[in-house]
């Protein structure tokens, strides 16, 4: 029978922690996606090494992602869950790619830059050809749509660009995927610095949430949210930041609306608010938590998914690369 699902692809990398930001804008809404589309989600492992890593951490936070999609929801018997270094394709896709990309478009792309800039030391090839390898993530997969945060942007037009190029020059080869912005993704900043993006890898860790945070942490770090000292809770991004970030982080969890959050706290003082929302995403993250602990302990059921993903995303992958080899006049025995 024909599949009339299509096609849906994402990928963490498995590197820092995740921020509730990460959980929010990403993980927390693939679950709502399992039932309309074939998911392919995927542990990006492959790009994770453009920045070192120490092995024993990154097989660990492999596993730890692995467990988190699973915490959250993502049904492993609805999905395809596998580790990007499981499928050849990724790396054999990714070298034929880079002979359509060009080395201008790289150096021009904003996270090579600012990696660049953060990683001196290290300004390897693997870390300006991020943006090929991810391309060859989702055409493989003839992925029709990819849920990614706003910071993803220039890497999904790039994949469009390369899909193109390929299509125009041999026939018809790729789906052009098309980046799906999620509309409740509301944007969670910094709690030190709510005038930017909470992130991985902030310099202050009080104005992180990790979604591995225990409850004390989580409550501590919103008591010292920085606000503004007008006292008065209203959400207006521009003039009170810090504020309206507490909001909207309400908000989510809550799933309320911003004005519905607004008139709860009426009359009340910022330490009321700072208290309530740091209840509130503990609460939400206790029972992600210990599922993840669950499925941490049980190893061998975590190697099944993988398994299982694997034989998936192999057979998808190769049909595509097969194809490509074969337009682009790789002689096939
Ligand atoms: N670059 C993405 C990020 O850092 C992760 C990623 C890798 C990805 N491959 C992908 C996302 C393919 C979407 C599709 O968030």
């Amino acid at each position: 029978m024909e599949n009339v699902k299509k096609v849906l692809y994402s990928a963490v990398q498995p590197t820092n922690n995740l921020t509730i930001g990460n959980y929010i804008g990403a993980i927390s809404n693939w679950k709502q996606l399992q039932d309309d589309y074939d998911c392919f989600f995927a542990i990006a492992n492959m790009h994770a090494i453009t920045v070192r890593q120490n092995p024993a951490e990154l097989r660990q936070r492999t596993l730890s992602l692995l467990a988190l999609y699973i915490a959250c929801g993502i049904d492993p018997e609805k999905c395809v869950l596998y580790l990007q270094s499981h499928v050849s394709a990724h790396a054999e896709l990714c070298w034929v790619l880079n002979t359509f990309t060009y080395v201008g478009e790289m150096e021009r792309m904003t996270q090579f830059k600012d990696k660049s800039a953060r990683h001196t030391e290290n300004i390897n090839m693997g870390l300006m050809d991020y943006p090929v390898l991810m391309a060859a993530d989702i055409l493989l997969y003839q992925a029709d749509c990819v849920p990614v945060g706003l910071d993803q942007r220039q890497h999904i037009e790039i994949a469009r660009d390369i899909a193109q190029r390929f299509n125009n020059i041999y026939s018809p080869t790729f789906k052009v995927p098309e980046a799906l912005y999620m509309k409740t993704g509301a944007k969670i900043n910094d709690l030190q610095n709510p005038e930017k993006k909470m992130s991985k890898s902030a310099e202050n860790p009080n104005g992180s949430v990790f979604l591995s945070d225990d409850r004390d942490a989580v409550i501590r770090k919103f008591k010292r949210a920085v606000t503004d000292s007008d006292n008065l809770i209203k959400y207006d991004p521009e003039t009170k930041p810090g504020v309206s970030n507490l909001l909207s982080i309400y908000s989510v969890f809550s799933k309320k609306s911003i004005s519905e959050t607004e008139s709860e706290f009426e009359g009340k003082g910022y330490g009321d608010l700072k208290l309530a929302v740091g209840e509130l995403v503990a609460d939400k993250l206790a029972p992600i938590q210990s599922e993840q602990a669950r499925l941490l302990s049980d190893k061998t059921y975590l190697d099944e998914v993988l398994k299982r993903g694997a034989y998936l995303a192999n057979k998808a992958a190769g049909r595509t690369v097969g194809k490509v080899y074969k337009k682009i006049g790789f002689y096939q025995l």
